[in-house]
């Protein structure tokens, strides 16, 4: 499945992008953004498995980001389990050359639309720490709603700091809930 808007595509990871995404992702600029299960430094054999992992998906919910021909990061779901099977969580990171071109804008509204279009998802949210104020200027200008403020509920790097949550509704896709 590729998911396309312009320069920017949305396309399965290949056996190929393992070198890039190992360099790119190998920024502790990105890891500080991000949960600590996901490895720093990041070497090429975790971006072999993590692509190996995004191979077995189906439907495909891992995406690499692609600008003009070129890898550039990274961008996926988490379906739920249980009662909220039609919730997903929303990740990404994009490497740091990219930053500043509105580019994860555009993936995160390429990868919505295929969430609640393609994927039946009712509901897409995510949680940011406090202090990574472009990725909730993304989730904005993608029309997430702040919703909560988990107060003081990570703890990265030795620091304490509080989670924003932010959620989107389809608003086609309630029926299953009435
Ligand atoms: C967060 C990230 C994905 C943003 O990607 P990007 O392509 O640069 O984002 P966009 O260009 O689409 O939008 C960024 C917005 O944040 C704004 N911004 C950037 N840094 C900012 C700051 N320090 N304070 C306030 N706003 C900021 C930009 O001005 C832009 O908003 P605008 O269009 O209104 O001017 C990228 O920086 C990244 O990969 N960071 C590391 C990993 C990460 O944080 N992942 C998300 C975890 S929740």
């Amino acid at each position: 499945m590729e998911l396309i808007d312009n320069k920017i595509k949305l396309r399965p990871f290949t056996d190929s992008d393992s070198k890039r995404l190992a360099e790119l992702c190998n920024n502790k600029k990105i890891w500080n953004n991000l949960r600590d299960y996901i490895p720093f430094p990041y070497t090429e054999t975790n971006a072999i498995d993590f692509i190996k992992y995004c191979q077995t998906e189906n439907p495909q919910l891992t995406f690499a980001i692609e600008i003009n021909g070129e890898f550039a990061g990274s961008i996926g779901l988490v379906r739920q389990p249980d009662v909220y099977k039609l919730t997903a969580e929303i990740g990404y990171w994009l490497g740091e050359p990219f930053w500043g071109m509105g580019i994860a804008t555009k993936a995160v509204r390429l990868i919505v639309e295929y969430g609640f279009n393609n994927l039946g998802l009712v509901r897409i949210y995510t949680g940011v720490f406090d202090f990574n104020k472009a990725s909730q200027r993304v989730l904005e200008k993608s029309g997430f709603k702040l919703e909560c403020i988990f107060e003081k509920s990570v703890f990265k790097n030795d620091k304490i700091c509080d989670e924003y949550r932010y959620g989107l509704i389809n608003k086609n896709g309630t029926q299953h809930a009435i």
